[in-house]
């Protein structure tokens, strides 16, 4: 019989709007994994049946076979011995929170997302956004985590090509976080750089909280913390370097926050922006990283902004007097912009 090509054609949408679901699906067991040792038990147990992994974690015998189904069905942990074990790069991609391209933190986000998805359905008609601090305590433990990644990478790939940011960093200088949220990327910084002296901000007075909380169990000392908002700054020729993670895009006042930064930093320090490049084309939205962007964006729509392409930000930089702008690709979801005093 030949080929009908509409057929054929509606085979291939139906497939794609089906992997869709089977993405969410997978999204919601790797979270559970995570969040429930699963994946831990499976790589200390390699080998272990589902009937098995149930009895050593003391959970219900048809809810984890359920689990193993669905994520050897995803592809994330394989048959072997007659049981399973984690399937190839698994134990790094999900479980090392200090691989620079880690992406299980981000299962926590995509889920916790779930509360600001369901709201949407009633604002799409009112138009009423919120802020972080109306946001659950899950939804900022679970960014806290998703973006902790972009801080490996900034002290893997990024500092060591920026010479003049880790000299000082190195050399004990003074370093202001900007939008620190719950602290857990800085408490890596201060470990890659003892001698360095830091102050942080954020305008969420329960972030702080659990900064203060996320530093201690670090047993990171001496972090001075500063609830404001970062147009309402008013440091002078203090610091070193100033960085802010995957925040500038959210400020209020754009050019407010670059002047402030300008103004807080002394004559020969460097402001580091590092945040997700969003595709400056429409057609470029077609890609995996960039689907993920898409996802994000319904937040930042929820808080009243949206990523931006780099571009934007060495503009702001530009206009504030900053020089020596210079942007750095680090991965597809991860653009530094950083420049000088
Ligand atoms: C996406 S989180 C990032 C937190 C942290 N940098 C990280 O990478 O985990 C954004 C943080 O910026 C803070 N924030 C956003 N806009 C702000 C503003 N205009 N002033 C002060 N803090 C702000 C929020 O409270 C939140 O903690």
């Amino acid at each position: 019989m030949a080929a009908n090509p509409q057929m054929e054609e509606l085979q291939a949408a139906t497939g794609k709007v089906l992997a869709s679901y089977a993405g969410y699906m997978n999204t919601w067991s790797i979270e559970l994994g995570l969040r429930l040792g699963l994946f831990d038990a499976i790589r200390e147990n390699p080998g272990i049946s589902a009937g098995k992994l149930a009895e050593t974690l003391n959970y219900d015998p048809l809810y984890t076979k359920v689990w193993c189904n669905a994520t050897y069905a995803g592809g994330f942990i394989e048959k072997s011995d007659g049981g399973f074990a984690l399937a190839p790069h698994m134990d790094t991609v999900l479980l090392d929170p200090d691989f620079p391209m880690a992406a299980g933190g981000t299962a926590f986000t995509m889920t916790a997302l779930r509360e600001h998805m369901v709201s949407l359905r009633e604002r799409f008609r009112t138009g009423e956004r919120t802020w972080w601090d109306r946001t659950s305590i899950e939804f900022r433990e679970s960014v806290g985590m998703a973006s902790y990644p972009f801080y490996v990478r900034l002290v893997r790939h990024a500092f060591p090509k920026m010479p003049g940011v880790q000299a000082a960093l190195e050399a004990g200088g003074r370093v202001l976080e900007l939008a620190c949220g719950t602290c857990r990327g800085l408490t890596l910084i201060a470990k890659a750089y003892p001698n360095a002296k830091f102050t942080v901000v954020d305008g969420d007075s329960e972030s702080l909280e659990m900064a203060r909380a996320q530093l201690d169990i670090a047993g990171v000392e001496g972090v001075q913390m500063t609830h404001s908002p970062l147009e309402d700054i008013e440091f002078e020729d203090e610091f070193d370097v100033i960085l802010i993670n995957v925040s500038l895009h959210e400020a209020r006042d754009m050019k407010k926050v670059v002047e402030n930064a300008h103004r807080a930093l002394k004559p020969g320090g460097w402001f580091v922006v590092s945040d997700f490049p969003f595709p400056e084309k429409l057609e470029a939205l077609r890609t995996i990283p960039a689907q993920v962007m898409c996802g994000i964006q319904y937040f930042e729509a929820l808080i009243d902004d949206q990523l931006l392409p780099a571009s934007h930000y060495a503009k702001e930089l530009g206009a504030a007097g900053f020089r020596d702008i210079e942007t750095l690709d680090v991965s597809p979801i991860h653009a530094i912009v950083y420049g000088r005093k």
